[in-house]
């Protein structure tokens, strides 16, 4: 069944316009497209709307009488006055084929409550903290390293991003690079963020996968630090489903244990939600 309506996206506010029961409306402020499966958008945020920097929310546009909604990490910090998403591009993506066309000043939907596990009360106090991202997967770690309470927590913090293609990395250098030097959080951050990204399928200085990285040790050598351990390393990791399946697996050999809101531990993991 499809009901969708002719017109797929709300361009300009409507006037009168009112969202479905639960959901906010907000306004498009701003758009950029890296390449054809990758883009980020901000929107307006609403005064009411409270999250833990690394949570998610469902996104939808008004272009059904029951819209798709689908999961988007909010890829802004919790400070910010406005809500960055960081998306892919499916072609017959039942929400992203029309969510890429968007522009300014366009209507998207937000449902009104922030959840997921990718949050740092979710881990117990550590030395380093380590977030392994591929493809989208980075948009959680975007809110997280732009987070004051990052650098109280955490001495360093080691962002790794492994995309296919060397123009997909240009978003985690772009964030890297405005978190060293935002006014709120550049100083924590200058010395101790650090950003490792490899691209695996064209020629690139890093071509390994992020989880090749860790287990045959290069990425320690790289970065002049000790294996994760248990005791000093945390890790947060988000990516598609084989990735997180193989970086769990290294976290648990090391033995480091899973951790959730309500109880902290050593690692936490999130899926990459694609549609
Ligand atoms: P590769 O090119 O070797 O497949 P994808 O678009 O398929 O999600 O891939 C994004 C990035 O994640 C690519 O660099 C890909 O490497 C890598 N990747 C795919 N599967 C895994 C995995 N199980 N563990 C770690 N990295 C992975």
């Amino acid at each position: 069944m499809d009901d969708h309506h002719p017109d797929l996206i709300l361009r300009g506010a409507p006037a009168g316009y009112a969202a479905p029961a639960g959901c906010h409306a907000l306004t498009v402020t701003e758009v950029h497209h890296y390449t054809d499966r990758l883009f980020r958008f901000r929107v307006t945020r609403p005064a009411s709307f409270r999250f833990r920097s690394g949570e998610f929310v469902m996104i939808g546009l008004p272009n059904a009488e029951r819209p798709v909604m689908r999961a988007y990490s909010i890829a802004s910090p919790a400070w910010d006055d406005t809500l960055e998403f960081y998306s892919i591009k499916v072609p017959d993506g039942p929400l992203t084929q029309h969510l890429q066309q968007i522009r300014a000043g366009d209507t998207v939907l937000m449902r009104q409550k922030a959840t997921g596990t990718l949050v740092l009360d979710a881990l117990k106090p550590g030395k380093r903290l380590w977030m392994l991202s591929t493809g989208t997967g980075i948009a959680p770690f975007a809110s997280l390293i732009r987070d004051p309470d990052t650098y109280d927590r955490f001495e360093q913090v080691i962002l790794m991003h492994g995309c296919r293609e060397v123009a997909e990395l240009a978003y985690g250098a772009e964030i890297t690079h405005a978190t060293r030097h935002d006014p709120l959080v550049g100083e924590l951050a200058h010395d101790r963020l650090r950003l490792l990204s490899s691209a695996t399928r064209e020629d690139y200085p890093v071509r390994k996968r992020v989880t090749d990285l860790i287990t045959s040790g290069d990425i320690y050598s790289m970065l002049d630090v000790p294996p994760i351990s248990a005791q000093d390393d945390r890790v947060m990791i988000c990516g598609s489903i084989a990735m997180l399946g193989d970086c769990k697996a290294i976290c648990l050999t090391r033995g480091l244990e899973e951790g959730a809101n309500n109880r902290p531990a050593e690692f936490v993991v999130e899926k990459a939600f694609v549609t």
